[in-house]
């Protein structure tokens, strides 16, 4: 009989064809007539987003784009980004792209009003106030941002990643439209499902959870692992594309109210040092550290393989646990995801660094079973030596 709260304040829009409606479904929330349109060299190449500013310009909005933002992006670039919002008198954010642009987004939606950098907000040395209303509108299947109250920026002195979390950072509205992510390639398409599978199986498991975070998860989790194989297969998939913009939506709602763990901690670290796309540095550490996880609770984690389908019912709570393992490691060869050690740039003199950055990260301490750094350098090693 746990207490807990739940709170999401984004209205969410799901469905086929949203995109091309995006000024008639703004229009009732009255954000101003000044937009800064945020969105990432690689998605604006992709002629998603030239569509979307017309249809913001033809309704009357200025819109000015910011698109100079890196895949793992940086304090400075919110800062520059931060800069162009005053520069252009922008009274509201729409992010179109991934989990970089939505992130830089919000960074933007806090820096522009307030000035300051990232490092500030999240070190608690300003307040989160006075955010630009943001809305978001996803081209990828996987990060949830633009259902959650954090964005994920590396410091670029240091390299480290740093987290700013506030329930004013969710989107005033999240727009999905299946549609933007036909055109997702498979390696992508690969990447970010597993990280919102990731999403799901860590909001669920996490110190934090909470009984509404585990219903959506388990929705997520079974509708990702039925739907990414073939939306990796056939991209133009319009039904396994909704159903994986659903999961990666339910899993956004699931760990958004909960936290992530340790598989992101190692994940987070990996990308600050080689700038690893972010759901390959999950996909590479998720099967040791739910090997690592199941021990402290045996019987929640052959659920996970039970939502996930990769277990019966009948199976006993050990067995479902062996195919729990199998089943995320067959998923991930089937979807051609690099293993740790095919990752360029990825070497052992290192991994005193990543496990110091993992230890670090605020989220490991939500992880369901007590980590320390040499449980981290164990997986490490496991996962870098593994032939599976
Ligand atoms: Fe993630």
């Amino acid at each position: 009989m746990e207490a807990y709260s739940y709170f999401c304040n984004t209205r969410i829009e799901m469905g086929i064809g949203n995109a091309k409606k995006i000024a008639q479904i703004l229009e009732p929330f009255n954000v101003g007539s000044s937009i800064l349109l945020v969105s990432d060299p690689g998605v604006v190449g992709t002629g998603l987003v030239s569509p979307i500013q017309k249809a913001l310009e033809d309704a009357g909005y200025n819109v000015t784009l910011f698109d100079a933002l890196s895949q793992n992006p940086r304090d400075t670039e919110c800062i520059a980004g931060a800069a162009l919002f005053n520069e252009c008198e922008a009274q509201a954010i729409v992010a179109v792209g991934g989990g970089s642009a939505m992130d830089v987004g919000k960074a933007i939606a806090l820096i522009g009003p307030n000035g300051g950098s990232p490092t500030e907000y999240a070190g608690g040395i300003r307040p989160y106030t006075n955010i630009a209303p943001i809305i978001c509108v996803p081209t990828t299947a996987g990060t949830g941002s633009e259902v959650t109250r954090s964005s994920v920026i590396t410091e670029q002195a240091t390299h480290r990643k740093i987290t700013l979390k506030d329930a004013l950072l969710r989107p005033l509205l999240a727009i999905l439209d299946p549609e933007l992510t036909q055109t997702v390639p498979p390696a992508v398409t690969a990447a970010t499902g597993v990280d919102a599978l990731v999403h799901a199986i860590e909001g669920y498991t996490c110190k934090v959870s909470n009984p509404i975070s585990r219903a959506l998860g388990a929705s997520a989790m079974e509708k990702i692992v039925s739907a990414l194989p073939e939306a990796y297969r056939d991209g133009r998939n319009i039904e396994a594309r909704f159903k994986m913009q659903e999961g990666s939506l339910l899993a956004g709602l699931c760990f958004g109210s909960a936290d992530v763990a340790a598989v992101h901690c190692l994940a987070e670290a990996l990308g600050s040092l080689y700038d690893t796309p972010h759901g390959v540095a999950n996909s590479v550490f998720l099967p040791y550290v739910l090997k690592f996880n199941a021990q402290e609770d045996i019987q929640m984690h052959a659920r996970l393989a039970k939502y996930m389908n990769f277990a019966q019912d009948s199976d006993t709570e050990s067995l479902a646990i062996d195919k729990l393992i199998i089943g995320i490691q067959e998923l991930t060869e089937n979807l051609a995801i690099p293993k740790l050690n095919e990752l360029p740039g990825v070497k052992t003199e290192d991994f005193d660094k990543i496990v110091e950055l993992s230890v670090l990260n605020g989220s490991t301490k939500s992880n369901v079973r007590a980590i320390n750094a040499s449980n981290y350098r164990k997986i490490l090693e496991t996962a870098y030596h593994s032939e599976n």
